[in-house]
């Protein structure tokens, strides 16, 4: 991506999903849908959407309340709804051949959840993921706190890349290969949807929640034109929140920042790349609030999270191996799939482990290859472990650079068969995926 991509990126349309409330029931319809992805003027783009756009509706609940969501899919091959980073009950997960069958084309299926945490997270289509969510199928799922913290705009950041065609049409090779042993589908295009589209006031302050909703780019972002903090990554409040600089998103992975308006500029989400800075988006400043008092910023609230039992915690290995210029490669392993696990490429009839419910395991998670990987583990968050032995944040999604490796702990108290792969969705459709079962 270069400096032209720029320019045709800031004239870009925003999109606009509609806002619905949790609390009636909901139906979600996958279907195909156009979307305004180049600039005006240029064609737009046939994808698949959910209630006719791309992204879907914002999915909104409150702390503790209940979702209840009639899919019905109609893009003609079978998927399903994943929640990404709900900690829910098993039957609700979305994974196809796992937790619930396939829903096939015309067919409906009845999602029912309660919303344990507070935070952002985010939905998207699990059967062919690497496809479907490239295709557009995903949206943004809020839930708020008890009491949300003072802002005067709440801010949902969408940052995802395309793969255009001149004719503005999705490249359709989503199942490269050559893609697949790499870093996955990068798109030639990339953009920040924000929800609402509003202008913002010098002086005001916003909640921010990223959401890296790419199949595959690691995003490394800046923010310009805000002074702030990072509050919560993965939707899990950080008990202190971080400084902006720095900030990673792997695909997947979420970031909410409360943040302070500093400047009459445009806030800039400038992403940064090897050939320099791309403007993915921006947000209008407009007018003045003077009303508002200087304050710091504080931490969320806690979600509840059982404490980890680290005297009688199982340690485990999960080691990343295949893909392009590695040794498992080199032994011929394109012949089958691309990547694996401790050796093992796709999913097999035994999970990579099987816990007694409430057990706390140690996994260290060994990157073994010439890649970074995010990697997801459904229906639990865990903790990273920092270079010093401490805890650090808790997450749904790490990101482990290529021949680094990370330990995570995680109180396995979930039950049901759990889905555990690389979130970045070509190397996951190429065989970095497991399981793990809760009992
Ligand atoms: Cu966000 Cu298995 O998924
Ligand atoms: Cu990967």
């Amino acid at each position: 991506m270069n400096r032209r991509d720029f320019l045709i990126t800031t004239s870009a349309a925003a999109l606009t999903p509609r806002i619905a409330l949790a609390s009636a029931p909901t139906q979600l319809v996958a279907q195909p849908v156009t979307a305004q992805i180049l600039p005006d003027g240029a064609p737009a783009t046939p994808m698949l959407g959910f209630n006719g756009s791309t992204p879907g509706p914002v999915l909104r609940a409150r702390q503790g309340e209940s979702f209840d969501i009639r899919f019905l899919n109609q893009i003609g091959q079978g998927s399903a709804v994943h929640w990404h980073g709900l900690r829910i009950d098993n039957t609700m997960d979305g994974v196809p051949g796992m937790t619930q069958g396939v829903v096939s084309a015309g067919d409906a299926f009845a999602y029912r959840f309660r919303a344990p945490d507070a935070g952002t997270f985010w939905y998207h289509a699990h059967n062919r993921s690497w496809e479907q969510v490239a295709r557009g199928l995903y949206g943004p799922l809020i839930v708020e706190e008890q009491t949300p913290p003072d802002v005067d705009h709440d801010l949902i950041v969408m940052i995802d890349d395309w793969r255009m065609t001149d004719s503005g049409t999705l490249a359709d090779d989503f199942d490269n290969r050559h893609d697949q042993a790499h870093q996955g589908r990068l798109g030639n295009f990339a953009r920040a949807l924000i929800v609402p589209s509003t202008p913002a006031r010098r002086g005001d302050r916003l909640r921010l929640r990223l959401i890296n909703v790419a199949t595959d780019r690691i995003f490394p972002v800046e923010l310009e034109g805000i002074d702030g903090k990072v509050v919560a990554l993965d939707g899990m409040p950080l008990g202190r929140p971080q400084e902006l600089s720095g900030l990673v998103l792997a695909p997947a992975q979420r970031a909410d920042i409360i943040a302070d308006v500093v400047s009459a500029d445009p806030i800039a989400f400038v992403f940064r790349t090897q050939d320099g800075p791309y403007l993915l988006g921006e947000i209008p400043v407009e007018g003045v609030n003077s009303m508002r008092q200087a304050s710091e910023i504080s931490a969320l609230p806690p979600n509840e999270m059982a404490q980890p039992d680290m005297d009688n915690a199982v340690s485990l290995t999960l080691s990343m191996e295949g893909g392009a210029m590695s040794r498992r490669m080199m032994q011929g392993m394109m012949g089958g799939n691309i990547w694996a696990f401790n050796g093992q490429s796709g999913l097999t009839d035994t999970p990579f482990h099987a816990f007694e419910r409430g057990q706390t395991a140690r996994i260290r998670l060994v990157n073994d290859t010439r890649f970074p990987h995010g990697i997801h583990l459904h229906g639990h968050h865990f903790f990273e472990v920092e270079t010093d032995g401490t805890l650090g944040a808790l997450r749904d999604t790490t990101l482990v650079d290529a021949g680094e490796s990370r330990d995570i702990v995680c109180v396995f108290d979930n039950p049901g068969k759990w889905l555990l792969h690389c979130h970045m969705l070509g190397h996951q459709a190429a065989g970095m995926k497991t399981w793990v079962q809760v009992t």
